[in-house]
């Protein structure tokens, strides 16, 4: 966590107790915990009774015969898309609007729950006519448009699977997608509007198929950014031309609980990421309830705004199915918050009369930066509720969420979660709970955490620990695809019984969490998990490279920043010499993985501080690179190596950001 964060825990004691007109009000109410409290599996039962049309019932909440491969509502069956759409039409909603779409360059969509549904009908019978069947994968790769949203209900409503790669991946990192989940479709666009531009999306599809060994046998093309595209005859198909050739209704057919939904690919500590599985019936009852409680979503009369992508967790769970499932009104936009000017953000706020949003400290840190003015040059009235998440938001941060954004009335629920839990599990609840700035606060009612020693016991108040989760929990992951081993090694080795989620925290003494980072050699930039060794990986990968470490090093506004140390290969000193090799070898990094793992700084160095096994000892690395006094060095090989790392760095040899 930022140094400045620690400094700020201990200066902000102001609490925030609920707002009485709201608590009247809310959609929560303390009741809530009781429930969970009296008898766990009834009150998710009673949830998911609530949230969703089963088409057929279950009779049994949950099965942890097995653990930790849980199942939950197994005898039950559903259709998620159909839970988001059809019965919302069905009970007379079809004319409220699901999305208020607004393109970077201003073009707009305004698509109700009628439209829809009709198009998502139409996008499955085509996804059939090209002989995608239950259990099948799907890769989607799009921007920010509403075909994104129709391509996942679409997939989902016939049971295959989607895999969706988030747009600023490279070709390399899709390809390893395409083939880890053996992928038979690829929807994809053109391109897609950014900071003013089209960024072209098929160019990377067409590399990552380019060598053949796929089982991609089709691409369907959106067209969005207008750019000339090469074409694959008899592989690629335009979206627009190939959904009026297909019917236009589609009856959904119920699946079963457990069925897959979706995978999606998160970082770990190895190089290669893992796939995701999450399954229908728990899923959606948790992203539901989440959505409904933690943000007191009132869907007749909330517009609701996510800014994820749907290319990360926070976009499948609270762009897609959690407000689609409630029936909520929301906005999606294209673009970044810089374009044309700062600011967009806000005037979508206001445009749209948004009441409930939800971002990450990043952003809110880079529009501290702008000034306080920006903001309020708009009128944000509108907004009731504000939401945080990804990464710790440092209370300096929440209480400017608060003030300048939410004029000093809002509340501000800080959520702590993973692609892996699927949903929320740690916040607020707003009109329930007294707000604490940077504390992410309680679990949610029907959520069991702790936080523990390495050994697995309780700590005592205000000891630092690990966040673990002690009981299952209905979005939890159903594993690793084609991984069942590492699903066991990854989560459930270090404890037997309990989930080790890999973050560290804390327990203060009102029994309110705090988070304190990863604990492992998974980093968080913006709000996003990259893995140290999947940017070693690449870097080693580069002809120059001999050996890399790299290190998640505080950084003001990202959180963490990627901080390469490289080691050059003597035969290529020559070579390296004669380019700007720092230039080189972080549009190396974006070419491999994508350009949010590009490192802010690459260090060229003689040696790396390893121990006498040769693991390499980055908790020494990561001082120097955030200008600390170096740690105990007393176990390294060679005990020289970090002090002529240092004085290197003192040289000022560092690269500098773009
Ligand atoms: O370290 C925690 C951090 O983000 C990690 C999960 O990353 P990802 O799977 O990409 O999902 C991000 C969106 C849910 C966690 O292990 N994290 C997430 N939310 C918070 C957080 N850290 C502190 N406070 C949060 N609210």
């Amino acid at each position: 966590m930022p140094s400045d964060t620690i400094d700020n825990l201990l200066h902000e004691s102001r609490r925030f107790p609920p707002d009485p007109e709201f608590a009247a009000n809310a959609v929560a109410g303390p009741d809530l915990y009781e429930d969970a409290r009296r008898d766990r599996l009834a009150f998710w039962a009673n949830q998911s009774r609530e949230l969703l049309h089963w088409h057929k019932p279950f009779t049994r909440t949950l099965d942890w015969s097995n653990p930790p491969f849980a199942k939950w509502f197994n005898d039950g069956e559903l259709n998620v898309a159909y839970n988001c759409l059809d019965r919302h039409v069905l009970a007379g909603n079809g004319d409220r609007v699901a999305l208020h779409w607004e393109g970077e360059p201003g073009d707009t969509r305004t698509i109700t729950y009628a439209e829809l549904t009709a198009d998502v009908k139409r996008a499955a019978n085509l996804l059939t006519s090209l002989g995608i069947r239950e259990g099948d994968r799907v890769a989607i790769y799009l921007p920010m448009i509403p075909e994104a949203v129709v391509a996942m209900l679409a997939v989902a409503r016939i049971g295959a699977i989607h895999s969706v790669v988030f747009g600023g991946f490279s070709a390399e990192s899709l390809r390893s997608r395409i083939d880890d989940a053996n992928a038979k479709l690829v929807i994809t666009a053109d391109g897609g509007y950014r900071k003013g531009s089209v960024f072209p999306l098929k160019p990377a599809v067409d590399a990552a198929l380019a060598d053949g060994g796929t089982d991609v046998r089709k691409v369907l093309v959106v067209r969005r950014g207008g750019n000339d595209v090469d074409w694959v005859e008899g592989r690629d198909l335009w979206w627009h031309e190939e959904l009026p050739q297909v019917d236009a209704d589609h009856e959904a057919k119920p699946f079963a609980a457990e069925h897959p939904l979706y995978i999606l690919y998160t970082s770990g500590t190895t190089g290669k990421p893992k796939g995701i599985v999450h399954t229908s019936g728990g899923y959606l009852t948790q992203a539901a309830y989440t959505h409904k409680y933690v943000f007191d979503l009132h869907p007749e009369t909330d517009v609701y705004w996510c800014s994820a992508d749907v290319g990360w967790v926070t976009g499948h769970t609270y762009v897609v199915y959690g407000p689609l499932a409630n029936g909520a009104t929301q906005v999606l936009y294209e673009g970044t918050p810089e374009y044309p000017k700062p600011g967009r953000w806000w005037e979508l706020i206001e445009k749209y009369r948004v009441s409930i949003f939800y971002t990450a400290p990043t952003a809110i840190r880079s529009f501290m930066k702008q000034g306080r003015q920006i903001p309020q040059g708009r009128d944000l009235s509108s907004l009731r509720v504000l939401g945080s998440v990804g990464e710790p938001i440092n209370p300096e941060a929440w209480i400017w969420y608060r003030e300048v954004i939410g004029g000093n009335r809002t509340p501000v629920v800080d959520t702590w979660w993973q692609t892996e839990t699927g949903a929320i599990m740690i916040s607020a609840l707003p009109g329930v709970t007294t707000l604490k700035p940077g504390s992410a606060q309680v679990p949610l009612p029907g959520i069991s955490v702790d936080v523990v020693s390495d050994a697995g016991v309780p700590v005592g108040a205000d000891e630092g620990g690990l966040l673990v989760i002690t009981e299952p929990w209905p979005s939890m992951l159903r594993g690793i695809w084609g991984d069942p081993e590492r699903y066991q090694e990854t989560y459930w080795s270090k404890f037997g019984d309990k989930y080790f989620a890999g973050d560290g925290a804390r327990r203060d003494k009102d029994g309110d969490i705090w988070l304190m980072g990863r604990v492992d050699d998974v980093m968080n930039v913006s709000g996003h998990r990259l893995s140290t060794a999947e940017i070693e990986s690449a870097l080693v990968a580069h002809p120059f490279v001999a050996e890399a470490a790299v290190v998640g090093a505080s950084d003001e506004t990202t959180g963490q920043a990627v901080v390469a140390f490289v080691i050059i290969k003597r035969s290529h000193r020559d070579q390296a010499a004669a380019v700007d090799v720092n230039a080189e070898l972080r549009s190396h990094v974006a070419r491999q993985i994508g350009a949010i793992a590009r490192p802010r700084d690459i260090y060229i160095v003689e040696e790396l501080p390893k121990t006498r096994s040769g693991k390499i000892m980055r908790r020494l690395l990561r001082d120097t690179a955030e200008g600390r006094p170096v740690g105990d060095t007393t176990t390294l090989a060679d005990t020289t190596v970090m002090a002529i790392i240092t004085e290197k760095l003192a040289g000022g040899v560092a690269s500098s950001e773009d």
